[in-house]
């Protein structure tokens, strides 16, 4: 493992850095990005960092320059090998205690930790807390993640990896961290941003590289899909077999070939 914070790379990643006073810390006002790096060389860099952008204007915070995230990153990957996740987070820095912030200037930290495996099938389970497409901070990646923290407590309980939420209004919207996709009598399908789903960038590659089609749905659509797969940084495109109480052949036939054309694509460019 391997942190820099605010331009400072440091020796040891237990060492105390950021102030008690910080508003990420105190009341969850910042955003993060999780980036995939294979040898050192982080993949699908410009696309996180525009979303980083996105998410802290979202929020009302000015970006950092794009050159000195990209520093960040290059220093907790120089020379380390094999697969690594780099968490890059940007909060609001130091502030009063209450909702309103400070004047310090952003707090920027980046840490790398190796990636790890997911296996290449997984349980998901709904939850009956809804996903608010009209929320002030919907489709952002921020640090206030404690909903998803609760909602992934409840899938890992009734056995799953992950928690699939709907949003107000029923329709399936998406993951803790990953977007969720279906397949039906052959096409491909996954919800709208308007569900208040997060953009993400594997999603946006599916999309891309592969037929889907965007499309809301009540959540139930999930009970009767011929296939069902998870699309994420960490996960890449991820079958699901079983869906609540419910076994689904995975990864089904679509769902692999969606598997092989990610493999080949992102293997063939690491910034696309
Ligand atoms: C809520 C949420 N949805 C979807 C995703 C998938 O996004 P990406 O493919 O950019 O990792 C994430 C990523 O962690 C997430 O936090």
């Amino acid at each position: 493992m391997r942190a820099w914070v605010n331009g400072d790379l440091l020796d040891s990643v237990d060492r105390p850095v950021l102030s008690v006073l910080d508003h990420g810390l105190t009341v969850g006002d910042g955003a993060f990005e999780t980036i995939k790096a294979t040898g050192g060389v982080p993949f699908a860099l410009t696309r996180h960092l525009a979303r980083m952008a996105r998410s802290l204007t979202g929020l009302g915070l000015t970006p950092p320059d794009d050159g000195w995230l990209r520093e960040g990153v290059a220093a907790v990957l120089d020379g380390e090998p094999g697969d690594l996740r780099v968490r890059l987070t940007v909060t609001g820095g130091p502030a009063p205690l209450g909702s309103e912030r400070g004047d310090s200037g952003p707090t920027v930290a980046v840490v790398s930790a190796p990636l790890g495996d997911w296996p290449a099938t997984t349980a998901v389970s709904t939850v009956p807390w809804p996903r608010n497409e009209r929320g002030a901070l919907s489709g952002l990646k921020t640090t206030s993640y404690a909903e998803n923290v609760v909602a992934l407590a409840r899938a890992k309980q009734a056995g799953g990896s992950e928690a699939i939420f709907a949003n107000t209004v029923g329709d399936l919207c998406e993951g803790t961290g990953s977007n969720v996709f279906y397949v039906r009598e052959g096409e491909v399908v996954t919800p709208t941003l308007a569900s208040g789903c997060l953009a993400g960038v594997t999603r946006a590659l599916v999309l891309e590289w592969c037929d889907v089609v965007e499309r809301d749905a009540p959540v139930d659509v999930l009970a009767d899909s011929d296939e069902v797969f998870l699309a994420s940084t960490t996960r890449d495109v991820q079958g699901v077999h079983r869906c609540d109480r419910r076994d689904l052949d995975a990864p089904g036939p679509v769902t692999a070939r969606v598997m092989k054309v990610w493999e080949e694509r992102a293997a063939a460019d690491i910034d696309p």
